[in-house]
């Protein structure tokens, strides 16, 4: 039977460490969704399709495998795109003990509400450090986030910067 896992998050924007689950992630499941869902407690910075949008670019550019399938998902609760889908497991990127504990209880009513269980990735030592909203800032106040974000996402917002 072959397994499905999600990948989902804010995306806002992707950063070479999602990249890198996702990729690590494809190499592990027959195939990855990468859901880029809403967070209402965080404030947006791109419009949910740009950011879809740029992570099918990031995949393409890097030749990433075609078991990869970029969404969104605004509907509900992500354990029903799982549902929808047939995915068993979320694949979560944590960096710190900060993250361990953001994801916990996700993790924990996750499997309480549909037993879809979540495997905590660590991140390549070169991307623990990075986050969307470190390139947020960054962006926002000039700065160079091409060490940080796929070319498509350094492009992305270079062009929105010049606006
Ligand atoms: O990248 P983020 O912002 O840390 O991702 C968090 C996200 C969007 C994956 C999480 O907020 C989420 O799963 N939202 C979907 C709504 C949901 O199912 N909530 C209940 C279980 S946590």
């Amino acid at each position: 039977m072959s397994t499905i896992a999600v990948v989902p998050g804010s995306f806002d924007p992707v950063t070479l460490g999602h990249l890198d689950v996702i990729e690590r992630a494809a190499g592990i499941f027959d195939e990855v969704h990468v859901v880029v869902v809403h967070n209402p407690a965080k404030e947006a910075m791109l419009p949910i399709a740009q950011r879809v949008s740029l992570i099918e670019q990031a995949v393409a550019d890097r030749a990433l495998p075609d078991s990869i399938l970029v969404t969104s998902w605004s509907v509900g609760l992500l354990v029903d795109y799982c549902s929808d889908v047939g995915a068993s497991v979320l694949v979560k990127g944590v960096r710190s003990q900060v993250d361990v504990a953001y994801e916990t209880p996700m993790a924990i009513v996750n499997r309480n509400l549909a037993g879809v269980e979540t495997i905590f990735m660590l991140p390549d030592p070169a991307h623990a450090h990075v986050s969307s909203s470190l390139v947020r800032q960054v962006s926002a106040l000039g700065g160079d986030v091409a060490p940080y974000v796929p070319r498509a996402v350094a492009e992305y917002l270079d062009t929105v910067d010049q606006d």
